[in-house]
C-alpha cells in the first residue's frame, strides 16, 4: 500500500478587500507602509498564526486583532510582517564611529542615554554595550544607560534572553566570545548565551514608535538602524523629528546605510552617510 500522503492545509488566501484592511490596520498602528502586490506572502505569513488560533480564515482573523485592547494580536500580525533580520557588528561604521568620535566627546562622569530602537533581537544593543565597555571599562558604563526596544514582543523576549546559535560568534572577536558570552550544556550545547551581569545592563522595553514618545528621557544617541525602510516618506519625517526632539542637543542619530533623510525637513545636520547630529545648544 503506498504510504498516506501527508496532510496539506492550503494557505489562506488573502482576498482584495482583506489586503486593504490588513494595509490600513499596520499603517494606522505601526506606520508600516504595505506595499500592493504582496497578497500571497502576506497570505502565507499569517497562515500559521490563524492555525495557532483556530480561526476560519483571515477575515476572522483580522476581526480578533482589531478587538484585541492589549495590542499583543496586533504585535503578532506585525511580526508576521516584518522580519526581524539583525547580526552582531551589522554595518561596523557605526561601532567605529562611536568608539573614536562620539565616546572621546563625552566627558568623565558625564551621563550617557543611548537607544537601540527597533533593537529586534538584541544583537545590535548587546554590540552597543560590548564597545562601551572595551573604550569605556567596567565602571563607567555601569552608569551609562541603554534602552533597548521593539514593536515586537517575540524579538523583545529573544533579545532579553540573550541566547544565540554559537555558530553566531564567528561574527565577535575571540576576546568578546570569552568576556560577554557563555556556552551552553545540555539541552542548550550549540548555543551560547550573553552573561547576566551584561544583560542586566540594558533596559528591554516594547515601544511602538507610531506612539507617544514624551515620557522617555532625552539621549545622547539613537540607532535607529533598518527601521524606517517600513515607513512612506511621511511617517519617516515625522518619525526624525520627534527623534530631534528626543535628542540631547548635539546628540546623534544613526540610521540604516540603506535609509537616508534626503528631502526631508528636519533639524539634524548631515555628518556623514547613514550619520546626523542635533546642532548643539538648540533644545527641541
Ligand atoms: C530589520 S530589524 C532591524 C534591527 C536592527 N536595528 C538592525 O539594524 O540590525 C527591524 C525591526 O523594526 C521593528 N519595527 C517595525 N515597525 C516598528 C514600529 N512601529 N515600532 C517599533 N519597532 C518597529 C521590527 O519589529 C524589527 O524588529
Amino acid at each position: 500500500m503506498p504510504p498516506e500522503s501527508p496532510l496539506v492545509i492550503p494557505a489562506q488566501a488573502v482576498q482584495p478587500l482583506e489586503f486593504k484592511r490588513i494595509q490600513s490596520l499596520t499603517y494606522q498602528m505601526a506606520g508600516i507602509d504595505l506595499r500592493d502586490g504582496k497578497e500571497a506572502l502576506v497570505g502565507a505569513r499569517l497562515n500559521k498564526r490563524i492555525r495557532e488560533l483556530g480561526l476560519k480564515d483571515v477575515s476572522s482573523y483580522l476581526s480578533v486583532v482589531e478587538a484585541d485592547r492589549t495590542g499583543l494580536e496586533l504585535a503578532a500580525l506585525i511580526d508576521a510582517l516584518t522580519t526581524n533580520f539583525t547580526s552582531f557588528l551589522r554595518e561596523p561604521q557605526h561601532f567605529e564611529f562611536l568608539r573614536s568620535v562620539i565616546l572621546p566627546e563625552m566627558a568623565d562622569g558625564a551621563s550617557l542615554r543611548i537607544w537601540s530602537a527597533g533593537c529586534a533581537t538584541g544583537e545590535e544593543p548587546y554590540s552597543i554595550l560590548f564597545h562601551l565597555v572595551q573604550a569605556l571599562g567596567e565602571r563607567r558604563v555601569g552608569e551609562v544607560e541603554i534602552l533597548a526596544s521593539d514593536i515586537s514582543t517575540r524579538a523583545l523576549t529573544a533579545a532579553e534572553a540573550g541566547v544565540y546559535p554559537a555558530a553566531r560568534m564567528r561574527e565577535l572577536p575571540e576576546e568578546w566570545r570569552k568576556r560577554f558570552f557563555q556556552r551552553g550544556v545540555g539541552t542548550q550545547e550549540g548555543m551560547v548565551r550573553v552573561r547576566r551581569e551584561w544583560r542586566s545592563r540594558i533596559r528591554f522595553q516594547r515601544i511602538n514608535l507610531m506612539e507617544d514618545l514624551a515620557s522617555l528621557p532625552r539621549f545622547h544617541v539613537i540607532f535607529c538602524r533598518n527601521v524606517m525602510i517600513y515607513f512612506n516618506k511621511a511617517t519617516q519625517q515625522k518619525l526624525v523629528r520627534r527623534f530631534a526632539t528626543q535628542l540631547e542637543s548635539g546628540g546623534w542619530l544613526l540610521i540604516g546605510h540603506s535609509e537616508g533623510l534626503m528631502g526631508m525637513e528636519h533639524e539634524l545636520s548631515y555628518v556623514m552617510p547613514a550619520t546626523y547630529r542635533k546642532p548643539m545648544n538648540r533644545r527641541g
